[in-house]
C-alpha cells in the first residue's frame, strides 16, 4: 500500500491551487452576492484541462485518473465551491457518462467539445416530484419511429442556463417501470427546449441552477445513450462516479475553512496570547484536521477503486456521506473560531457554511447514501 502522491498528482494539485488563488479568489464575494456565473473562469478551466480531466485525449480530454480529479476539485473547492460544482457536473455526470456509454458519433459530436471546455454540459434527472425517488420520473420520451418525443420538466439542474448539452433521463415505457427509462443527449438549441428562471439559492450561488421544460422536443434516435431500457442503470452508475466529485467538493470546502481558521487562530490574540495557544481552540483544530484527513482518504480510496475498475458504489457513497458531514461540521467550527468576524462575508467562512449544505443534498441526499451503503453491505453477505 502506497499513500504517496505521484509527481503528476502533485503537479495537478499545484496547478489547481494556483488557478484557484489567482483566478477564483478575486471577486468571489461579489459573484456570490449577485449570483454571477464565473464565465471567464470556466473558460480558463477548459484551457487548463479541468473540464474533461478523465476523458481520453482522443476525445480532447486530459486522460488523467480519478485521483487527479479529486485533487483538483479539492483545491478549487477550497476557494470556490460554485466553480467546483460546475466543473464536477461537466466532468463526472456528463463527460464520463458519454465516454462510458455513448456511441462513437455521440463522442465525436458532443464529448470532444464538452471535454475541451468549448461547450458545457448538464445532467437532467431530478423532477419537481422525483428527487430521491428517481425511478418515479414522469418526463416522457416516447418512441415515434424515427425519433423520440420528449415532454416534461426537470428541476434543480446545475449549469441549466449555461449548458448547451443536456444528458436527459426520461421514461419511454412506463409499464416497464425503471426498465423503461432511457438516457439521451439533448441540445439546448432544439425547438421545444425552454429554460426556467434561475433559482435563488442559499449557497453555491454563482453556479446557475434552473428548471428546464421540454415541449414536444424531437430527439434523433442516434442520441439515445446505450441500450434501450438501460437509462436508469446508466444514471445510477454515472451518479456513483459523480458522488466522488461531490465528496471531493465537500472535502475542499472543509479543508478551505480549516486553512483559514488555522491561520486566523495564530494571528488573533485573546487573553494575552494567540487563540491557537488556548486548548479550547486547539481541540477544535485537532477535530477538524482529523475529520478532513479521514474524508480525504475515503475520497482517494473511492477514486482508486474506480480507476482500478473495481466496484465503487459503496465507497463513493461512503466518501460523500462522510465528507459532506465533515464540511458541515468544519465550516460551523470555522465560524466559531473566527467569532464575530466569521459571521461577516469578508472572512469567507460564512459562505463556506452555506456552500457546504448542498453537499448533503445533491447527487443523492445523505439518507440515500446510507441506503446505497446498506444495500451494498447486505448484497455482499
Ligand atoms: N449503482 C448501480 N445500480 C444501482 C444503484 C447504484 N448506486 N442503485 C440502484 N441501482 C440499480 C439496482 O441494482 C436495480 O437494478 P436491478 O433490478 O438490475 O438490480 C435498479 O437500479 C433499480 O434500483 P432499486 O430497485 O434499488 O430502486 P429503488 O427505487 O428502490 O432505489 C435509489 C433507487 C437508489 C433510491 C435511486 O433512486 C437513487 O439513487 N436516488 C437518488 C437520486 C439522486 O442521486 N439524484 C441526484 C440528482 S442529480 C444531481 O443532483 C446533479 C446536479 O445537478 C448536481
Amino acid at each position: 500500500m502506497d499513500f504517496s502522491l505521484s509527481e503528476e498528482h502533485l503537479a495537478v494539485k499545484e496547478a489547481a491551487r494556483d488557478f484557484a488563488q489567482h483566478e477564483l479568489l478575486p471577486g468571489i464575494i461579489e459573484r456570490d452576492d449577485h449570483q454571477l456565473f464565473p464565465s471567464d473562469q470556466v473558460k480558463m478551466m477548459g484551457e487548463l484541462g479541468f473540464m474533461g480531466m478523465m476523458v481520453d485525449p482522443q476525445y480532447n480530454g486530459s486522460g488523467m485518473d480519478t485521483i487527479s480529479y479529486v485533487i483538483a476539485l479539492e483545491e478549487i473547492s477550497k476557494i470556490d465551491a460554485a466553480a467546483a460544482v460546475i466543473m464536477s457536473v461537466n466532468n463526472s455526470l456528463v463527460c464520463w457518462g458519454l465516454e462510458e456509454y455513448g456511441s462513437e458519433d455521440i463522442k465525436n459530436n458532443y464529448l470532444k467539445k464538452l471535454a475541451s471546455g468549448e461547450s458545457l454540459g448538464a445532467f437532467c434527472l431530478s423532477e419537481p416530484e422525483a428527487g430521491s425517488d428517481a425511478t418515479a420520473i414522469k418526463t416522457k420520451a416516447l418512441d415515434q419511429g424515427d425519433h423520440f418525443l420528449l415532454n416534461g420538466v426537470k428541476n434543480w439542474i446545475t449549469n441549466g442556463g449555461t449548458a448547451s448539452v443536456y444528458l436527459v433521463i426520461a421514461q419511454s415505457n412506463p409499464e416497464k417501470g425503471y426498465k423503461g427509462i432511457n438516457a439521451f443527449v439533448v441540445e439546448k438549441q432544439w425547438e421545444g427546449v425552454q429554460i426556467g428562471p434561475k433559482e435563488n439559492k442559499l449557497g453555491i450561488r454563482s453556479s446557475d441552477t434552473h428548471s428546464i421544460m421540454f415541449h414536444d422536443v424531437k430527439i434523433p434516435k442516434a442520441n439515445l445513450i446505450g441500450q434501450e431500457g438501460s437509462g436508469f442503470k446508466i444514471a445510477m452508475n454515472i451518479l456513483n462516479g459523480g458522488r466522488i466529485g461531490i465528496a471531493a467538493q465537500a472535502l475542499g470546502i472543509a479543508a478551505g475553512a480549516y486553512e483559514l481558521s488555522l491561520r486566523y487562530s495564530t494571528e488573533r490574540k485573546a487573553f494575552g496570547k494567540p487563540i491557537s495557544e488556548h486548548q479550547a481552540i486547539q481541540f477544535k483544530l485537532a477535530d477538524m484536521a482529523t475529520a478532513i484527513e479521514a474524508s480525504r482518504l475515503m475520497c482517494y480510496h473511492a477514486a482508486y477503486r474506480k480507476d482500478q475498475n473495481l466496484s465503487f458504489a459503496k465507497e463513493s457513497a461512503m466518501a460523500k456521506l462522510l465528507s459532506s458531514q465533515t464540511a458541515m461540521d468544519v465550516t460551523a467550527e470555522a465560524i466559531q473560531i473566527h467569532g464575530g468576524y466569521g459571521y461577516v462575508k469578508e472572512y469567507h467562512v460564512e459562505r463556506m457554511l452555506r456552500d457546504a449544505k448542498i453537499t448533503q443534498i445533491y447527487e443523492g441526499t445523505s439518507e440515500i447514501q446510507r441506503l446505497v451503503i446498506a444495500r451494498e453491505i447486505l448484497k455482499s453477505m
